[in-house]
């Protein structure tokens, strides 16, 4: 179709409006109810436009093109429409810039100065709005509100969380909650970036910085394996805020809270700061240069000691994808075949016939192109709250979500079916009989509570045949960040990097600690939280005569059962890359710079594997290897089968532990945020009477 905008011609889509094509061709419109991911209600009529023929100006947001129409954007019409809209938003704004957090990125701001007037014709006294302590996370100056009820239409339309309203009309209408402290949804900071004005701000945040203050430096989320773009913004060295990168295959425009706060993690006080070694029972700070042929001399030592197959080598899946590298270069390369990064599991006969990496299966964008999608062992809502919008969306479209979980807890899309079950009814639950699906294609995705499962093997081995029966895809979704190159990158015990299978099979992170090596190696983990079973991991600490920590983190059980401690930088702090689960690769560079003493993880590896003759490596060298292996391989795995797994009989009543992740508590970054912390609390206050409710369920429910 042809348009003209300010006389010059443009073809366009005919189902886009005015904004829509501006934004596409680059002429600005102001606005501040419009958002692109949001409905349209036209209500704030800062976007009005002029077209020809017709007598009053129009609002561009929700004027739909026509064929050979005449748009002005520039008229003096379309200015005077402007400078109107612009005087009544201002009638009650507080002018307030001077100790407002938004000012200098403040669209009400910027839209003032270039459509504004320079004073004011307005005598009356201005409207005030008390404000209420919402979250944690969230500071409100609602006199500042303009009423865009952009904050509304994303709880209604993104999250489907519906936690701030339009209360009242005219002079007294306001944005407000029912109950205080009650914005607790998993995606609430969103409504801070949506807020076109002071209004909404961070509040961890406020009063930090100026905006022009900043560095901003482009980062990925650690928390989960979504990968969401996050702009990281720096002040004299240190990270004061984060705030959505915007990536349309990947988190759109949005954040998660635990992505937007988690950060905070960094600056613990139990951070580690110099290199420690045990030296007559007492741990001693060792010196920065002398630490890698210290921690070498003690790994060869061990390996001659008690032989290769006597080391236990655990890293992290939240690792940087260059340490993942580097850890198993190092101890293949000297021989040792004991590697994992799988420290939550504690059955692996699945492993010979898993895929050669997890994947979801198909891209992100592409959920909602599925009529059923079946999630077993997830709670999407609170682990990958990115996840949540994506679901939601395609449930508005077409897609039937069935949630089959070890736990009974909420979604925040429509559920076509919600029910719990157990480990030992899976296989004859899962048959078409029980299941109603809707014509079309079927992907089901398989959460971390069955891999957490001790009877992972016989669920995968259920799926799998359910999955063939009824020609789904099988999509994964994995416990940290990183998992994929974890399997990728061979730091599993039976296969190499790149995927080949291992000609000699190690012991697997189970096996490892419950056979009680002599020596461990643990990689940026946390004895504490991040096994399958504290326990079981503190007595094979206890019993072994040599334990090396690479952790950015001191913890009571690294503190004591510790023979060196290597302090290791954060992802915030050094060049790394992550695999998500889509299969899509994202490199970052350091946000802000560790303090002198920490190693950069990847560089203290590459010095010791140095030191063994095994290979020297750059940032870039490392890239192009990890490059290599990723080269040719599908995400899109039409089929997964592993029905032919041997496996262990199921064990009995063996109930999770901890199968349910609670959203703030997934790495041992996120669990020191103090913003996300106090949220859970008060979340947990919230719903402590629903709490209660569910643990007196049963817990076996097959019903439908
Ligand atoms: S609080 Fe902000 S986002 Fe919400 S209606 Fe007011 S101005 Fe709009
Ligand atoms: S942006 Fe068009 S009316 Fe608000």
């Amino acid at each position: 179709m042809k348009v003209f905008v300010n006389n010059k011609e443009y073809s366009a889509e005919p189902e886009d409006t005015i904004i829509e094509l501006c934004d596409k061709i680059g002429v600005h419109i102001p606005r501040f109810c419009y958002h692109k991911h949001l409905s349209v209600v036209a209500s704030c009529r800062m976007c009005l436009v002029d077209i020809e023929g017709v007598k009053h100006s129009q609002p561009a947001c929700s004027t739909p093109l026509r064929e050979d129409m005449r748009i002005s954007t520039k008229s003096e019409k379309t200015k005077v429409a402007q400078k109107s809209s612009m005087e009544f938003l201002l009638i009650n704004h507080p002018l307030d810039c001077p100790i407002c957090d938004q000012a200098g990125e403040c669209e009400l701001q910027d839209i003032s100065l270039e459509h504004g007037d320079d004073h004011s014709r307005y005598m009356q006294f201005k409207r005030v709005v008390i404000d209420k302590d919402i979250s944690p996370l969230i500071s409100t100056d609602m006199t500042r509100c303009i009423h865009c009820s952009r904050c509304v239409r994303f709880g209604e339309e993104i999250s489907n969380v519906k936690e701030l309203g339009l209360l009242n009309r005219g002079e007294d209408m306001k944005i407000d909650v029912f109950i205080e402290s009650s914005v607790s949804s998993e995606l609430s900071g969103n409504m801070i970036d949506l807020c076109p004005v002071g209004a909404l701000n961070n509040k961890p945040y406020r009063y930090t910085a100026r905006t022009w203050d900043l560095r901003q430096i482009c980062g990925i989320s650690p928390h989960d394996c979504i990968g969401s773009n996050i702009n990281y913004h720096t002040y004299n060295n240190k990270i004061v805020r984060a705030v959505p990168s915007e990536n349309p295959d990947i988190n759109q425009t949005w954040l998660s809270d635990r992505d937007r706060f988690g950060y905070e993690g960094i600056y613990s006080e139990d951070r580690v700061k110099k290199s420690q070694m045990r030296v007559d029972g007492k741990l001693v700070e060792l010196d920065f240069e002398s630490t890698p042929s210290e921690v070498n001399n003690l790994i060869n030592n061990n390996i001659k000691k008690y032989g290769k197959e006597k080391i236990g080598c655990l890293i992290s899946g939240q690792s940087t994808s260059e340490e993942l590298f580097m850890f198993q270069k190092i101890f293949k390369g000297l021989g040792v075949s004991n590697i994992d990064h799988r420290t939550k599991e504690s059955n692996f006969d699945y492993q010979k016939n898993y895929p050669l990496m997890p994947s979801l299966g198909c891209n992100l964008e592409d959920l909602d192109e599925y009529e059923n999608i079946i999630l077993i062992g997830v709670n999407i809502k609170t682990e990958y709250p990115i996840l949540s919008i994506r679901l939601n969306l395609a449930t508005k479209n077409k897609t039937r979500v069935h949630s089959f979980n070890f736990n009974s807890l909420d979604e925040n899309f429509d559920l076509h079916c919600k029910k719990i079950i157990d480990h030992s009814n899976i296989e004859s639950f899962l048959n078409v009989n029980n299941i109603e699906l809707d014509q079309g294609k079927t992907l089901i995705i398989i959460g971390p509570s069955v891999s957490r499962s001790p009877n992972q093997s016989n669920i995968l081995q259920s799926i799998s045949k359910f999955s063939s029966s009824i020609d789904a895809k099988i999509g994964f979704l994995t416990e940290s960040c990183n998992s994929t190159s974890g399997w990728l990158l061979g730091n599993v015990p039976h296969r190499e990097l790149g995927g080949n299978q291992s000609s000699i099979i190690g012991k697997n992170s189970y096996q490892m600690i419950t056979d009680k090596l002599p020596s461990y190696i643990l990689y940026n983990l946390e004895p504490e939280h991040d096994f399958f079973d504290k326990s079981l991991v503190e007595s094979a600490l206890e019993s072994s005569e040599c334990n090396i920590f690479f952790t950015s983190y001191i913890t009571p059980m690294i503190e004591k059962y510790a023979h060196i401690i290597v302090p290791i930088t954060t992802f915030a702090e050094a060049d790394g890359s992550y695999i998500n689960i889509e299969g899509t690769y994202q490199t970052f560079r350091p946000i802000v710079q560790p303090s002198k003493n920490i190693y950069e993880g990847w560089s203290i590896l590459n010095k010791i594997l140095k030191l063994n003759n095994l290979g020297d490596y750059s940032v870039a060298n490392i890239r192009d290897e990890l490059k290599k292996s990723l080269e040719g391989l599908d995400f899109n795995m039409s089929k997964t089968d592993m029905s032919n797994t041997n496996i262990s009989p199921y064990i009995e009543n063996k109930i999770l532990k901890e199968s349910y992740r609670e959203t703030n508590q997934t790495d041992l970054i996120v669990r020191r945020s103090e913003s996300l912390n106090q949220a859970t609390k008060i979340k947990n206050k919230l719903n402590y009477k629903n709490m209660n409710n569910e643990v007196k369920k049963s817990y076996i429910d097959i019903t439908k």
